[in-house]
């Protein structure tokens, strides 16, 4: 029949129907190519000079093809051989790629996917909002997925369909360089916020949605010795207590897609896990989406692990336990061929991942629209609406960790400000996984300083943007600016800049041994300090820095983390007290790396004999957050002492505005069953609510605490309830001192 008449072009198709049809055409090289990704085009020409082919092996976030030409991916588009694109960046290139694909045969359009983690920020002219850890610090799940559905809007406009978000992983070491881009160290609020996501990318997968990608499955956010990738090695019921959570409900949300991990976990690397791949989340979560290799990680079970003698024997392994896609390059073709026709891969487990791959793409609409409208992009991208989004964001991602009295400023009370430190005036506030963006599209600490407060004199003293070679004249002419100066406002931090791969001290592939700030900075802090200014410090950075010097010499201790593109504007309104800071740690900031892992959930034994010489309790605790105004979180009240097991209990808490302006308290629950079977947490977050109060108002809040919450997994992991009295607790962080306690009785 004449391709034009088959049924899977026909829209109105049921798309399980488009499926068969459309497969039941493929040739088998067709099908292997519909699991196949490949980087971009450009991206290709622009790594060609760059890097050479030993770099490839460890790089994880540019490459080429050795012995092709980039447009050599064309003619393999043509040909069918090539289902999906990442690392493309523009949208003129996308919709070329999109072209040459439907010429091919059977006409499949490409699906592009693109690291769009906090906005379509890895690539030109999109809108950058905070990331994760800022957005996981706002506690609001509706903005999560805001941001979200606004993301997907500007990838479409840009025809990327697929992002590679949310990542859902459990923060637990600030070693990691990545914190940055998780919802933090609570298993909870990171399920929260990844559900929240995936229900923003992918709507209803109409024009203006995207593919959600949960990632990374599973256990590299507690690496052994901190650095990416390293072996995860925990206990079955840590796996399922605390990094399985947010997967599970991510699956649960209908995420289209999983990446799995780069590490091994517990002797098996994940990418080629058949118990992670198929038991768990085929079997135990009936998980329907597809599932995408990271970057080279199927090779590297054989480069790396050693589990795989071949990249042939390491694509037959993750193929049999699961793998649906290989994210990269034009080995895995002939490689695949050779296995399916050796009897080694059956063709039928080639067309199950077809399938769901095809699936996507139907859902996408891909067939109907295979392009953007390179007029309308711009309309979407960056738009206004946006662009009020992201500063909503970023206002509220930020966290004040100390202030003693000297913010807010008063406007016409400083005539001259020393403004200083490697973060005062430069673009890395974008944070990890942005591209450069246009200079009037980003406002730095600076500009937003000077706009904020047009008769103060800003006086700038640069520090360059890198922390590893700080020039001391530079720390020498800001301390002399500060005698002139009435108050000093430092940004210090890590970079970031992915454009500066190896000048980065955090992000992807950016791990550190040390949380202390880099270089010259803290002697920068020291010696401001000294002179006797009120000193003002922010930190912009994706992992918890552990800034106890710095913060005790400090008037006050800003976390802004990496607040995106309005970041300058949010911190300036924050300083001057325009917008009231609410933000709340979702991650424990440890004093220094001595005392890794610190986190607020831990164990009853954790701290049984608490370290010599220094505190064995955090810098700040997780929940914790100041504002300019003060609130006091009264009145806890069990509406059901007593609950049969597997119902609800519910609670009541008075929240009142104590203080002499508007704001708004993070008001949080935890929860910890007494006695157990197994060893249970101290406390888990197990609600939280936001408040807004004008001065004096007092309001009531109300939590139902789930079952779900009360359920523990028993010597064979399956979760019970068990009877006994579990103690609550609410207040305004996570610290003993700051909770209220009451207790239910489960029957
Ligand atoms: C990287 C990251 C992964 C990302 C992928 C594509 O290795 O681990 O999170 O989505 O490559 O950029």
């Amino acid at each position: 029949m004449a391709a034009s008449a088959a049924l899977y072009l026909n829209p109105a198709a049921p798309v399980e129907q488009r499926v068969d049809d459309l497969l039941s055409r493929m040739t088998l090289e067709e099908k292997i190519g519909q699991m196949n990704q490949c980087v971009g085009v450009e991206h290709f020409r622009n790594n060609m000079g760059a890097l050479t082919e030993e770099d490839l092996k460890t790089n994880t976030a540019n490459a080429f093809y050795p012995g092709m030409m980039p447009d050599d991916l064309l003619t393999w588009t043509e040909e069918g051989k090539i289902g999906s694109f990442l690392h493309v960046l523009t949208l003129e290139e996308a919709n070329r790629l999109q072209q040459h694909a439907m010429k091919s045969r059977l006409g499949i359009p490409l699906i592009f996917g693109i690291d769009a983690i906090h906005g379509n920020a890895n690539a030109p002219d999109n809108t950058v909002y905070p990331t994760n850890i800022g957005l996981a610090c706002t506690f609001d799940t509706v903005l999560a997925r805001r941001i979200a559905a606004e993301t997907a809007r500007e990838m479409r406009a840009m025809n990327m369909h697929w992002t590679f978000n949310p990542n859902v992983e459990v923060a637990r070491d600030p070693r990691w360089g990545r914190c940055g881009e998780t919802f933090g160290e609570d298993p909870w609020l990171v399920a929260l916020m990844g559900r929240m996501q995936v229900q923003g990318y992918q709507g209803d997968f109409g024009p203006e949605n995207v593919l959600a990608c949960i990632k990374h499955f599973v256990g590299g956010s507690q690496p052994v010795n901190g650095t990416n990738g390293a072996p995860c090695d925990v206990s079955e019921r840590t796996l399922r207590e605390l990094f399985f959570p947010p997967f599970r409900e991510g699956v649960k949300a209908g995420a289209g897609s999983l990446m799995t991990s780069h590490n091994e976990v517990n002797g098996y690397p994940a990418h080629t896990n058949s118990w992670l791949m198929t038991d768990v989340m085929r079997g135990e979560w009936d998980f329907a989406g597809f599932i995408v290799s990271d970057w080279d990680d199927i090779e590297h079970v054989h480069d790396l692990h050693h589990t795989a003698e071949s990249d042939k024997e390491a694509f037959r392994q993750a193929i049999m336990a699961g793998m649906d896609m290989h994210m990269h390059g034009p080995e895995w073709n002939e490689a695949v061929l050779e296995l399916v026709q050796e009897g080694a891969v059956p063709e039928s487990r080639i067309d199950e991942s077809v399938r769901r791959i095809l699936e996507a793409k139907f859902r996408l609409g891909l067939f109907e629209n295979p392009y953007a409208d390179e007029a309308r992009s711009m309309e979407i991208r960056l738009c206004d609406a946006h662009r009020a989004t992201a500063l909503d964001a970023a206002r509220r991602s930020i966290v004040l960790l100390k202030n003693d009295g000297v913010l807010p400023l008063q406007r016409g009370k400083h005539r001259r400000i020393l403004v200083t430190g490697i973060n005062a005036d430069d673009e890395n506030i974008l944070g990890d996984w942005s591209a450069s963006q246009r200079p009037e599209n980003v406002v730095t600490l600076l500009e937003g300083l000077r706009e904020a407060d047009p008769d103060c004199e800003f006086v700038f003293v640069d520090q360059g943007w890198d922390p590893r070679n700080m020039d001391p004249a530079a720390v020498d002419r800001a301390v002399a600016a500060a005698a002139d100066a009435d108050l000093i406002i430092c940004a210090a931090g890590e970079y970031m800049m992915r454009h500066r791969w190896t000048e980065r001290t955090c992000g992807e592939d950016t791990d550190r041994s040390d949380i202390a700030l880099v270089g010259l900075q803290s002697e920068l802090i020291r010696r401001l300090a000294a002179t006797g200014r009120p000193l003002v410090t922010v930190l912009i950075n994706g992992r918890p820095l552990g800034v106890e010097q710095e913060a005790e010499l400090s008037n006050a201790l800003i976390e802004a983390w990496e607040p995106g593109m309005t970041g300058g504007t949010a911190l300036a309104e924050i300083i001057y007290g325009d917008v009231n800071p609410s933000g709340r740690l979702a991650i424990t900031v440890p004093r220094s790396v001595g005392q890794v892992q610190m986190v607020y959930n831990h164990k009853p034994s954790a701290y049984f004999h608490p370290v010599a010489v220094t505190p064995s309790t955090p810098l700040y605790p997780f929940g914790y957050g100041l504002g300019y105004t003060t609130f006091s979180i009264s009145n806890l009240r069990v509406l059901t002492p007593e609950v049969a097991a597997g119902e609800p209990a519910r609670v009541e808490v008075d929240v009142t505005n104590t203080g002499e302006r508007a704001g708004r308290e993070t008001v949080q629950l935890y929860l910890r069953d007494e006695y157990s079977s197994a060893t249970r947490p101290v406390k888990e977050l197990c609600g939280f609510s936001l408040v807004d109060l004008e001065p004096g108002e007092c309001k009531t809040v109300s939590f139902t605490v789930s079952p779900e919450a009360m359920s523990i997994l028993d010597a064979r992991h399956n979760p019970v309830i068990e009877p006994g009295r579990f103690i609550i607790m609410a207040g305004n962080s996570s610290a003993d001192e700051s909770l209220l306690k009451s207790s239910f009785n489960v029957k």
